[in-house]
């Protein structure tokens, strides 16, 4: 028997796990009861777990292959040690950034879905934080999609969208990219605006990050308008929990079904996290029944 509670923390997604320590491999019961919730919740909170590196990296792999960090703006791994692991963080060490999105707005974004395989999961574990600020939201898209007007749905059905690799969600420019004027060229994957969860084959709103985002098949205009209605739709409060860092947090979400974003922070604090990812596959189109043991 698990010894694990999970306690919701907002109506839309989110639960708190307590019961157990991450920096031991987990029981089988555990780690079941984990996913469980993890796949009714979509983010889970993990609090007081402070972790070493290879043991923030054993934790992920138990959840699938670790995936490393798309290129940074500096072009090489923050830690040279442990290169799959990512830093967000505002500290800079002589002049240098030892991580990544800076100490301002990061808008809302889904990881990496500007490659075909986009990761399935992330961890971010909290090594140093604010006092205030730096709070990070994550928005269910299976609410979006379920709650959206018949006649969005009929709008996106079977459509899908280019998913922009020029800049990350702290407007910084991934290195070797160069400016878009026109969405309609930008670079990066083209994924189903409506995904089907590979496990539990729901139906998700699948839309990346808004900046150079096009609806493939749509004059450049009515896709501008059809993706504001979406974007205004899909980050409504009512659908999103907030995150107060506190130290030693550990928080996994599921890439697959939510979007996140984190607000800006006082510049003159420090907040450091070590980050993982998990591999994922191809998305689904949602039409596309059958192809999946759901
Ligand atoms: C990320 C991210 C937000 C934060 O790690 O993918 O968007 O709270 N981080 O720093
Ligand atoms: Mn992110």
């Amino acid at each position: 028997m698990s010894s694990i509670t999970v306690t919701p923390i907002a109506p839309a997604l989110g639960a708190e796990i307590s019961g157990v320590d991450l920096r031991k491999p987990l029981a089988a019961d555990d780690l079941a009861a984990i996913k469980r919730a993890w796949s009714d919740h979509l983010v889970l909170r993990f609090r007081g777990q402070l972790l070493s590196d290879p043991e923030l990296m054993a934790l992920s792999r138990s959840f699938g292959e670790l995936d490393p960090p798309g290129p940074n703006p500096y072009g090489k791994p923050f830690l040279t040690e442990f290169p799959e692991i990512n830093v967000i963080s505002n500290v800079k060490k002589d002049g240098v950034p030892i991580g990544n999105l800076g100490d301002g707005e990061a808008v809302w974004h889904c990881d990496m879905t500007y490659i075909e395989t986009p990761p399935m999961a992330a961890m971010l574990h909290a090594l140093d934080v604010p006092p205030s600020g730096g709070d990070t939201y994550w928005a269910n898209m299976y609410m979006a999609y379920e709650t959206l007007p018949a006649e969005l749905k009929q709008a996106i059905a079977g459509r899908r969208a280019i998913h922009d690799a020029t800049y990350n969600s702290a407007g910084m420019m991934r290195k070797g990219m160069k400016e878009v004027t026109d969405p309609r060229e930008a670079p990066g994957a083209h994924h189903p605006l409506v995904v089907r969860h590979p496990e539990t084959g729901r139906a998700a709103l699948y839309l990346g990050r808004r900046r150079n985002s096009y609806i493939l098949g749509l004059p450049l205009d009515e896709s501008n308008a059809l993706l504001d209605e979406l974007w205004a739709h899909a980050t409504q409060p009512e659908f999103t929990f907030r995150q107060e860092w506190k130290l030693h947090d550990l928080i996994l979400w599921d890439n697959r079904c939510t979007l996140h974003r984190r607000d800006a922070f006082d510049p003159s604090v420090s907040r450091i996290m070590h980050r993982t990812q998990i591999k994922g596959i191809a998305t689904i189109p949602y039409e596309q029944a059958g192809t999946v043991a759901a």
